[in-house]
């Protein structure tokens, strides 16, 4: 991919990230994304989107797809994201995303959309079954990014890939039409332990929605004794912990345990292994669950409340599409521009 240095880039500070509407979400998406979504609107103008053009790559029951976009947004917003400060949306209600989608597929080139891992992830044996939407989502995704052009895009860790091939989307765009610095080079947040969360049934797989094991993930819409139990039964190994995170990363299972307590607690791993050292998970375990019930009950609880009436949801998504748009429309307009397009409005 392109390696020339970043055109610079004078624009304010922007974050702005996006969850699917495809399914119940889990703590990989909480601890990966939406913590770090709750702490970054104190820091800048913020847009969090509901991703239902996203989620519509693979089949979705159209009967439930509102549903399920809302529940998103009641997770964000059990979280702690602050309406007033961020706009809430869904994708599917800015057009400006889709049109700067295919100005995108003219400006992406099919080798750089060959390298993408989740494509082939996701199509498995089968990719010439997949929808064409699923071979170009990360395109959309670059659209959904520097239609606001955001400059900080917090995630987990597998969307690293996406994110370089939206910085050079963005730089390839901006050389292509003589626009120096015109899209911002956007920077990933990707840190801390809650980058990569594991599966609680396999330290080698990602925790995931489309995993057949529920007892695999905890959900955000879990009870409490479900999520004590889903602890409980985590595979672990029978050694008590170690002293050093580099003998502890030899145990994956072991490893994506400590790394969900510091997430939870707010604190580096090596502080939560130093005070587990020499402990087995008959210790171990519990006070994890403890600690995981008291996070995210209250989370449940409140989207369980916010889902019973949407009128309340839907006050804050009509309020996020307007600021949205507010900022989409002309960035898409100028974008138009720099193509040559012929202006309507002129
Ligand atoms: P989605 O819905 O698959 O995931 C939403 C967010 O959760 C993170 N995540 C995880 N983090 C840590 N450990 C895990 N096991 C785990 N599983 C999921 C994802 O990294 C993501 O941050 N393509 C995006 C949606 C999107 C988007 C965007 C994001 C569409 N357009 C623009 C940012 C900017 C995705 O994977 O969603």
């Amino acid at each position: 991919m392109t390696e020339t240095a970043p055109a610079p880039y004078a624009g304010p500070k922007r974050i702005l990230s996006g969850v699917q509407t495809s399914g119940s979400l889990h703590l990989g998406n909480y601890l990966g994304a939406i913590v770090k979504f709750v702490r970054l609107q104190e820091e800048a103008e913020c847009f969090y989107f509901l991703a239902d053009l996203h989620a519509i790559t693979v089949w979705q029951d159209p009967a439930k797809l509102a549903g399920q976009m809302r529940e998103v947004a009641a997770a964000f917003i059990a979280s702690g994201v602050n309406p007033n400060k961020a706009a809430i949306f869904p994708q599917s209600a800015v057009p400006e995303h889709a049109e700067l989608a295919w100005i995108f597929n003219c400006v992406a080139r099919l080798g750089w959309l060959d390298r993408m891992t989740q494509f082939k992830e996701k199509s498995g044996q089968h990719k010439e079954r997949s929808s064409v939407g699923l071979y170009t989502y990360p395109v959309l995704q670059a659209a959904d990014i520097l239609v606001y052009k955001a400059t900080h895009v917090p995630v987990g860790e597998d969307q690293k890939q996406h994110l370089e091939l939206t910085r050079d989307i963005a730089q390839k765009f901006n050389n292509d039409f003589g626009a120096p610095g015109f899209f911002p080079i956007t920077e990933p947040v990707i840190e801390g332990p809650g980058a990569r969360i594991m599966s609680l049934r396999d330290g080698a797989a990602k925790m995931s929605k489309s995993d057949p094991s529920d007892n695999s993930r905890i959900n955000l819409l879990d009870e409490a004794d479900a999520i004590a139990q889903k602890i409980r039964k985590a595979k672990t190994d029978p050694e008590p912990l170690p002293e050093t995170l580099d003998e502890l990363k030899l145990r994956p299972e072991a490893d994506n345990l400590v790394g969900i307590y510091a997430a939870l607690a707010g604190r580096p791993k090596a502080e939560v292994l130093a005070q587990f050292t020499g402990q087995g998970f008959g210790a171990f375990k519990p006070a994890l669950a403890e600690l995981a019930v008291e996070r995210m009950r209250p989370i449940g609880d409140e989207m369980r409340r916010l889902m019973a009436d949407p009128t309340e949801i839907d006050k804050v998504l009509k309020a996020g599409v307007e600021k949205a748009r507010a900022v989409a429309g002309p960035v898409v307009a100028e974008t138009k521009t720099l193509v040559g397009f012929w202006d309507a409005k002129a």
